[in-house]
């Protein structure tokens, strides 16, 4: 699977973003204190049906995992890190927290996005945690460029988010994408600059920083659902992702409207 991406892969990409970026648009209007995690994937569902797109997701077996992806997105609520598997029983409440991480395929070339939003009105510091991870993506998107490395985004992403007060989670990280949910490289939120892959023109990333209010620590639900992934201290957590691609001119964010 080539890494570098065709002019009219390219142009698919930014078709498949700006339908990805209104699905997002419409499940944040939808999210409300009183809806199921499950609601909120069956919304998804429609959507992706009402904007002809394929629910990538659904059916997905990454590694890690021992069955396949079950649902449309992964809905993770509070100190749920990532990988949240949406349910009937669990409930939103109002000041909770909840990242929507969802990929699509549109006309066989796929895009990630994802997005930490408040439920009714949230705290001061939860707040903060999701200003905090949405702008460490800008400030990660912004070192995407043809000659710098995968480090330079690393990098960036981590002493911003440092100097915040909050922890970057390590264990789980951004890739490329566009042919597959998941492709090389990784793209880590940590590291040294001036590190990793060479960034060239037609490379496609999602760049995901997944930040902690608390420690970095996570714990792998096993036990569980097989997929959640929780803060080991309880801590709340925050994720912003876009698909980025490469050009002559710079990054450019795909999965925006
Ligand atoms: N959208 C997720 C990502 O950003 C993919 C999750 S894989 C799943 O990489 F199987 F957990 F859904
Ligand atoms: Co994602
Ligand atoms: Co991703």
């Amino acid at each position: 699977m080539a890494l570098i991406k065709t002019e009219e892969e390219i142009e698919l990409l930014r078709i498949g973003g700006k339908i990805l970026a209104r699905i997002l648009k419409d499940l944040a209007e939808y999210v409300k204190p009183g809806i199921s995690t499950e609601d909120i994937n069956d919304y998804a569902l429609t959507l992706t049906e009402k904007y002809g797109v394929e629910p990538v997701l659904l059916g997905y077996h990454p590694e890690f995992a021992d069955y396949p992806y079950p649902a449309a997105l992964c809905t993770s609520v509070n100190d749920t890190v990532q990988h949240g598997v949406p349910r009937a029983d669990e409930i939103l409440e109002e000041g909770d927290v909840i990242n929507l991480d969802m990929t699509i395929g549109y006309q066989g070339m796929i895009v990630d996005s994802g997005i930490t939003i408040p439920v009714g009105k949230t705290d001061e510091q939860s707040t903060k945690l999701m200003n905090v991870t949405r702008e460490a993506l800008a400030i990660g998107i912004k070192q995407a460029k043809a000659g710098n490395r995968i480090g330079d985004i690393s990098h960036a992403i981590e002493m911003f988010v440092t100097s915040h007060g909050f922890s970057v989670v390590e264990a789980l990280c951004g890739h490329g994408v566009g042919h597959a949910v998941h492709e090389e490289p990784q793209i880590p939120n940590f590291g040294r600059a001036g590190t990793g892959p060479l960034i060239k023109v037609g490379n496609v990333f999602a760049i995901e920083p997944i930040v902690n209010v608390g420690k970095k620590d996570v714990i792998f639900d096993d036990e569980g659902d097989g997929y959640s992934v929780f803060s080991k201290d309880g801590s709340r957590s925050a994720h912003f992702e876009h698909t980025v691609v490469v050009t002559e001119k710079g990054p450019e964010i795909v999965t925006k409207l």
